[in-house]
């Protein structure tokens, strides 16, 4: 089995942070999106894998996967000059992909469970799709599926106005090769794009088999702001273990599970977990509260900061509150003397906010 990851597209949704950044690379909990699709693939013993990028991606995406060695995983590279659709993405993908059944990974999408055991399951029921499915409160934003009493799936549509289920179609599909003929029979949608929903409705037509599998634990599509910040919340809650590298002084108290990396500093300072410090960082006559991420080389100066992502190389300095906020690389959030009321933000890479 192969795996077929995506990690082309625009990332739109998720401005300002990926005007400067694949949003497939953005960080929760300090390491990227990207990081946590190799360590599933990885733990379901898959080698061969395939990256499908785009020309505004691609360096970045490169400079992070390299040949795959730190997930002892060989990557080829696949370049999708626009965005035509997942279906597009997968037949681009047919030399690498070859006769092999796949998974194919959305590489935005985070799960909390991994693969590893419906690699098992795809197999040995001989299916020609496996898909996941996961209630959700909008669905209309994604594919959708309908199942009948059975459980079986009977229909899938994309995107539609009015969802015939709350049951969403979360980023991880298995395929047989299959799939390649019922993508050659699909025409692009209304919105322009070779839909893979519109492709496994085909192969379900022709009579492929397609199990629904509903996943109990989360899973996260992290292209909007909330939803990141929720990711943050989630991987925080599930993965991070107390872990002190970085120097706490004396005059400061961490408690619960915090993660303070190596070169990190906590001086005169309050920090509560679960909290991800990264490298490099200073907090000082600070506040952290839990469900917060500072990325590498941050400075936290006389500030509290609570529910929030600080990515690296910022300065948040005489902030009495910042909550609930989303702060791109090398921001800076100061005020001159102490500002009092509470700030929420969604603050790009590169700004800087004097309030
Ligand atoms: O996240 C789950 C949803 O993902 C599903 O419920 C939908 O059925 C499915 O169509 C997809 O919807 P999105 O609108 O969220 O897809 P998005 O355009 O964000 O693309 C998903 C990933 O695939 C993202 O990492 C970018 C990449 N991509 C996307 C397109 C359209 C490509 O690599 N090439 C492409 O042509």
């Amino acid at each position: 089995m192969k795996a077929l990851i995506l990690s082309g597209g625009k990332g739109t949704r998720l401005r300002p942070l990926t005007h400067t950044m694949p949003k497939q690379l953005v960080p929760v909990a300090n390491e990227p999106i990207l990081g946590y699709v190799l360590r599933h693939i990885q733990d379901a013993g898959i080698k061969e894998v395939g990256v499908v990028v785009s020309p505004e991606t691609q360096n970045d995406v490169r400079r992070f996967l390299g040949k795959g060695s730190r997930w002892r995983v060989r990557i080829t590279y696949i370049p999708q000059e626009e965005p035509l659709g997942l279906a597009h993405a997968v037949k681009i993908a047919r030399p690498f992909l070859g006769d092999s059944s796949f998974v194919m990974y959305l590489g935005d999408n985070l799960l909390a469970q991994g693969i590893k055991e419906f690699v098992e399951d795809f197999h040995s029921a001989s299916l020609d799709a496996l898909i996941f499915l996961k209630e959700v409160n909008n669905p209309q934003a994604f594919g959708v599926a309908v199942l009948n009493k059975k459980g079986q799936v009977t229909k899938l549509v994309e995107k539609p106005k009015v969802p015939p289920s709350n049951l969403a179609l979360v980023g991880v599909y298995f395929f047989s090769p299959g799939i390649h003929e019922a993508i050659k029979r699909i025409k692009p949608s209304a919105r322009g794009e070779l839909e893979i929903t519109d492709a496994i409705q085909e192969l379900m037509r022709s009579g492929g088999t397609i199990k629904g599998e509903i996943l109990e634990d989360w899973w996260l599509d992290t292209g909007k702001k909330d939803d990141f910040l929720a990711a943050n919340t989630v991987v925080l809650d599930d993965y991070i273990k107390r872990d002190i590298q970085g120097k706490v002084d004396s005059k400061s108290k961490v408690s619960g599970r915090v993660r303070l990396e190596k070169t990190g500093k906590i001086i005169n300072s309050t920090v509560r977990g679960p909290v991800v410090i990264g490298k490099k960082c200073e907090i000082v006559n600070s506040f952290i509260g839990p469900y917060t991420t500072i990325g590498h080389g941050t400075h936290i100066i006389n500030s509290a900061i609570e529910h929030s992502v600080i990515l690296d190389e910022c300065r948040i300095e005489n902030i009495a509150r910042l909550e609930d906020s989303l702060i791109g690389r090398e921001a800076r959030v100061v005020h001159p003397q102490n500002h009092s009321s509470a700030l929420r933000l969604l603050i790009g890479d590169n700004n800087i906010v004097e309030v």
